[in-house]
């Protein structure tokens, strides 16, 4: 079983796919590099070709270009461009789903006003329910605003241009199929970016950043669709991994500056500190036999270079400072020219040893310190009720050394008055865990529209923790990507979905 899970990191899933073409057929933009060996230049062409397949268009279209009208003096919030209704040729939405894009203004790390792109997703019709004792507007629609987990970290990993949205039936569609709106932000340098050539304007895993972007989407989908959103409407904030640590800063900014509506927070196997969380896996990879070993520091060791990468980002003058040649060559000179995101990312990296990703004790480094506070979420003040779901066999570990058990306690203790409630799900992983959660999950929306919020027989508990066994959950499928329920093909391969 153990090994099994180790083969579940992002490199073992790339090397899994070894690919049929040969290194003449290679991608130009590799010839910069002088660390891309045979196996790279195997790896990464069939990554990029993948990816611009997954894309509703490529290049990315003119949606995406910033509005000459923006400044970054404006206020965060304000509605760019609105595509009232998107052409779903190319994607992969369900029937009876329409789709529309925005861009508006949000809220860098650091204050600096940025234009950001969402998708909203709209239902049939409105779920229709019954919020303290009053029923729902029959021409308004309840809102989800989801936050997506990573997709990459350049501007073409933006799930708004993905055919299926990256989440499809796992969250989004199906959300939308119960008649909930969703907004869905990309974040802010995904989909569209301030910085030229290239560079890397997405602050990933920068919580707080990510949920200025929720924020101010729903403020501006408020702005874009009167008659369908009420102004101070209500929503459920819900995301998963990277976008569970963006719901988790979400249910945290509420407690400071909240957005009307608030109906509470679904934060699916979130990573809290990911500084320590990569110190905790580095130091179990070095003191724990691997037969031992949990599931999860492996993967999260393998993340080091992203997260150099994303500290970069914020902090321009740290530099990379943490990676070694290979992995500063593998980021600049081959991902970054073709743009790669996490299907690429992984197979750029994939014959790189783990030893070789990073410096040892680059998280020693002062900007990646300051970087950690600045972004980590967990042991402030938030605003409930806070729904934390995970997974036994997650790479986002709740015990075994991980940290979310201790940012669950921190938070309680900040905040002794919310509601959190954490529930864990045997034997599953990332991803199938949101399958395996979905009863939970689904019915818990729906509950928070359903409540009466005035009744006094409300208890708050903070920190009540239940764990989920599963029928048959040894013997589930555990996928450990995101897109294996879902295909798409052209017109003239239509006759393929008539199975
Ligand atoms: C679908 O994608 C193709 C290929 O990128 C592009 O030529 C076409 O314009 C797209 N269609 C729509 C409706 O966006
Ligand atoms: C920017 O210009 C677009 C038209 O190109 C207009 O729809 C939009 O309202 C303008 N936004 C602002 C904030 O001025
Ligand atoms: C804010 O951070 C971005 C990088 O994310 C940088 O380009 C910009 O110069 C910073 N602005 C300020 C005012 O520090
Ligand atoms: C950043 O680091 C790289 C690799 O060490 C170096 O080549 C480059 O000159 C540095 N850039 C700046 C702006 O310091
Ligand atoms: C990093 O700092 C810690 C505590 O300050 C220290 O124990 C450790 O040896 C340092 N690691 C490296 C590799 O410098
Ligand atoms: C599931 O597998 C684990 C590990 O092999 C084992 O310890 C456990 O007993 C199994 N559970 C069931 C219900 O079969």
């Amino acid at each position: 079983m153990k090994l099994s899970i180790i083969s579940s990191s992002l490199a073992s899933i790339a090397l899994s796919l070894l690919p049929s073409i040969n290194a003449q057929s290679s991608l130009p933009a590799l010839k910069q590099s002088n660390t891309c060996t045979e196996t790279c230049q195997e790896l990464v062409p069939l990554g990029i070709e993948f990816e611009h397949d997954s894309h509703a268009h490529t290049p990315r279209d003119d949606f995406y270009s910033i509005p000459t009208n923006f400044t970054s003096s404006m206020k965060p919030g304000i509605l760019l461009r609105v595509e009232t209704h998107t052409n779903l040729a190319n994607y992969t939405v369900p029937s009876s789903l329409t789709m529309s894009r925005i861009m508006y203004t949000s809220k860098s790390l650091n204050g600096t006003v940025v234009p950001v792109s969402a998708f909203v997703l709209w239902p049939y019709a409105p779920f229709e329910y019954t919020k303290n004792s009053k029923a729902s507007n029959p021409t308004k629609f309840p809102l989800v605003a989801w936050a997506h987990g990573t997709s990459g970290q350049f501007v073409d990993c933006a799930p708004s241009n993905y055919r299926s949205l990256q989440y499809h039936f796992m969250t989004s569609y199906s959300i939308a199929m119960e008649g909930f709106a969703v907004v869905a932000t990309d974040y802010a340098g995904l989909g569209v970016t301030t910085l030229p050539n290239g560079e890397q304007s997405h602050a990933w895993l920068a919580g707080p950043a990510g949920a200025n972007d929720v924020a101010y989407a729903i403020e501006a989908v408020r702005k874009a669709f009167p008659a369908q959103l009420e102004t101070d409407g209500s929503f459920v904030t819900m995301g998963h991994s990277q976008g569970g640590n963006v719901a988790w800063a979400f249910a945290e900014r509420q407690a400071k500056s909240p957005v009307p509506g608030y109906l509470g927070t679904i934060s699916i196997s979130p990573p809290t500190r990911i500084v320590e969380l990569v110190n905790s896996a580095l130091n179990l990879l070095a003191t724990t036999s691997i037969t031992s070993l949990p599931v999860w520091p492996p993967v999260v060791a393998t993340l080091q270079p992203n997260i150099i990468a994303s500290i970069t980002a914020v902090y321009p003058a740290y530099n990379f400072s943490g990676m070694t040649p290979l992995s500063y060559d593998r980021w600049n000179k081959v991902l970054k020219p073709l743009q790669g995101c996490t299907p690429t990312s992984g197979r750029a990296f994939a014959d790189v040893p783990l030893a070789q990703l990073a410096h040892p004790g680059w998280t020693n480094n002062t900007y990646v310190q300051q970087w950690q506070d600045a972004v980590a979420v967990s042991g402030k003040k938030f605003q409930g009720p806070l729904l934390i779901i995970a997974g036994d066999e997650d790479v986002i570990p709740i015990t075994d050394g991980g940290v979310l058990q201790e940012s669950v306690s921190a938070s309680c203790k900040a905040s002794h008055d919310q509601s959190l409630e954490v529930v864990t799900y045997a034997a599953m992983q990332h991803f199938p865990v949101i399958q395996a959660s979905r009863i939970k999950w689904m019915n818990w929306i729906k509950a928070r529209f359903n409540e009466n919020t005035n009744s006094n027989k409300k208890v708050t508990v903070c920190g009540k923790q239940s764990e989920v066994q599963g029928f048959n959950s040894n013997y589930t499928v555990q996928g450990t990507t995101p897109n294996w329920l879902v295909d798409w093909v052209t017109p003239l391969e239509g006759w393929k979905l008539a199975l």
